[in-house]
């Protein structure tokens, strides 16, 4: 049987960070707030588009697999907030690589565009269609950002990770998943303003309105993602207990405490990061991941879990197994171009041109 083995991972986050003291020089917030209601400290704002973050994750992933461009057959690119419809992020992502060989799809599933990325990927590699693939979680959403609304405004953050896939006989990578999605309560998550409904209504792109339901997204997340865990542990007649990690969707501590809860999940086995860079949509649970992996948490003979959730409302739950504790191969010396803005400087830019009504023509 053909397996997809995880052989590489890099993450790419901007390096301009906004505080939750930032936040509250613009709205009605405060720090206590943010960080009892959601665990959240500070979030990365990007000053490169999306496909330059997920770049620089996807050569991070191929130095740390020790692979070259040119051994990669499909590029899947998970986000919400691609640069351009037509032509594809991925195929933007090809380029910058030099990676001719590869094929290139987007997949949007909100926040678990990675996981279903990762989902995508391994399918094709374990069917024959390729042999390798790079999978990105990559989201800037300052730009779409609805920055006088703090129900919203405070618990996002841009990120980029990609993880490197290969083709094995050897049991490896995503043993089975669950996906699944809320659709009846599609609309307690939706932006208003980001998409072709509104094309040519007189609303530049960036003048969204979110519509979040927090509370009810908060319900529909726990059940969805324990859920989602559930059935896949089913699948592969383990429990919860016989995971080593669990890597979840990092929306809000009090979700990861109640699915922690719920799975009766001892509290050092679940990985956070949530205080460093908020939600970051589909980035969050692949840089997440990638993070346990840096610091060594994915240890031998080792089954980990990633259960995630987002928009549509879409979730998902896989089971990864490592029969080794995987290692890094080098590091890649590309980096993003530095930027002198800070986080708040930033989002004050991206304030004032919305408020003039620029509308981005580049
Ligand atoms: O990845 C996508 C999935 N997203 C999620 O899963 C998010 C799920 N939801 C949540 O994480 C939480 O519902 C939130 C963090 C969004 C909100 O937390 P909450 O405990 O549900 O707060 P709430 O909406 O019930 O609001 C409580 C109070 C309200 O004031 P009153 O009515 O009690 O006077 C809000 O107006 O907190 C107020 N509030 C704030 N105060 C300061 C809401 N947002 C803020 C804020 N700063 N940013």
């Amino acid at each position: 049987m053909t397996y997809a083995a995880i052989k590489g991972w890099g993450k790419c986050l901007p390096p301009a960070t906004l505080t939750n003291d930032d936040l509250a020089t613009f709205l009605d917030t405060n720090d206590q707030w943010i960080t009892t209601r959601t665990g959240m400290k500070e979030r990365r704002i990007s000053h490169v588009t999306v496909s330059e973050l997920a770049y620089v994750a996807c050569e991070q992933a191929l130095a740390s697999a020790g692979k070259t461009a040119d051994d990669v057959d499909l590029i899947v690119f998970g986000s919400t907030t691609f640069d351009e419809l037509c032509p594809n992020a991925a195929s933007n992502v090809q380029r910058l690589l030099g990676a001719e060989r590869a094929a290139c799809m987007d997949v949007n599933t909100a926040c678990t565009s990675g996981m279903y990325s990762l989902t995508t990927a391994t399918a094709m590699i374990k069917s024959g269609v390729v042999r390798s693939a790079l999978v990105i979680g990559a989201e800037v959403i300052s730009p779409i950002m609805e920055w006088d609304n703090r129900d919203v405004a405070v618990l996002f953050g841009d990120g980029a990770a990609a993880l490197y896939l290969e083709a094995t006989e050897e049991k490896s990578g995503v043993l089975a998943e669950s996906l699944g999605c809320f659709g009846e309560s599609r609309d307690i998550l939706a932006v208003q303003g980001w998409g072709m409904k509104y094309a040519n209504k007189a609303r530049q792109l960036g003048d969204a309105h979110w519509n979040f339901i927090g509370q009810e997204i908060f319900k529909k997340a726990v059940a969805g993602m324990a859920h989602g865990c559930e059935a896949t542990l089913n699948k592969l007649n383990l429990t919860a207990q016989d995971m080593s990690l669990v890597v979840p969707h990092q929306a809000n501590l009090r979700i990861i405490d109640a699915l922690a809860k719920k799975l009766a999940l001892p509290t050092e086995k679940v990985f956070v990061n949530i205080e460093k860079y908020g939600n970051m949509s589909a980035a969050t649970v692949l840089v997440a991941f990638v993070e346990a992996l840096e610091e060594g948490l994915v240890t031998d003979n080792s089954h980990v879990l990633l259960p995630a959730f987002g928009g549509g409302l879409t979730w998902s739950a896989h089971v990864l197994y490592f029969s080794k504790a995987p290692k890094s191969k080098g590091k890649s010396a590309v980096t993003l171009p530095a930027t002198t803005l800070s986080g708040l400087e930033l989002v004050q830019n991206l304030m004032r041109a919305k408020a003039s009504g620029i509308t981005n023509k580049t």
